[in-house]
């Protein structure tokens, strides 16, 4: 009796650990779209996150772009493509990372709240930032959004 209960509370212990990463946002192509925008060489992103990129909302992240408090449970996506040029139109290529913001006021406190993490090439098994986090993403987040919860898109009808 007593192993099995040690095996549990270990168990439990695992999940813990695993429950404070950032979890991969299935079924994120069904959200809101927020906004999209195209990142061009010279830009001081590009290096970072250059290419073409739309930006996806869970509802609870709806009622942070709406009200300005975003709650537990909300997510956004940063969904990054390569940018594939010609015929004088500007198209997506292949896609280069999924960033996302997940909150979670207790689980990801060091880092305002928010858990980042990126998904290279969006696959749910290639983490890009990991325990990166807050010198990769929170730093600038947290400096330049500090006035709108860490978030810098803005929602327009
Ligand atoms: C140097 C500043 C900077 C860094 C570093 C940075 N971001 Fe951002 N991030 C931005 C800006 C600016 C936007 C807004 C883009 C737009 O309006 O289309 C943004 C938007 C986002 C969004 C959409 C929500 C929002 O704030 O608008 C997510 C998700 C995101 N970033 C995740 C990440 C992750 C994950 C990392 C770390 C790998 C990261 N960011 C690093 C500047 C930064």
């Amino acid at each position: 009796m007593k192993t099995l209960l040690l095996a549990a509370s270990l168990t439990l212990a695992s999940l813990n650990v695993a429950a404070a990463e950032v979890a991969y946002p299935t079924g994120y192509r069904d959200w809101t779209h927020v906004k999209s925008l195209i990142l061009e060489e010279g830009h001081p992103l590009h290096e970072l996150v250059g290419g073409l990129h739309h930006i996806y909302a869970n509802d609870k992240a709806m009622k942070g772009y709406r009200g300005g408090r975003f709650p537990d449970g909300a997510v956004i996506v940063f969904d990054l493509f390569e940018t594939s040029k010609g015929g004088n139109a500007i198209a997506e290529g292949p896609r280069k990372l999924v960033a996302v913001m997940q909150r979670d006021g207790r689980k990801f406190k060091d880092t305002g709240g928010w858990g980042f993490e990126g998904f290279a090439k969006g696959d749910p098994k290639q983490r890009a930032v990991g325990a990166q986090a807050r010198t990769a993403c929170f730093g600038c987040h947290a400096e330049q959004a500090a006035k709108t919860d860490l978030v810098f898109s803005v929602w327009r009808e």
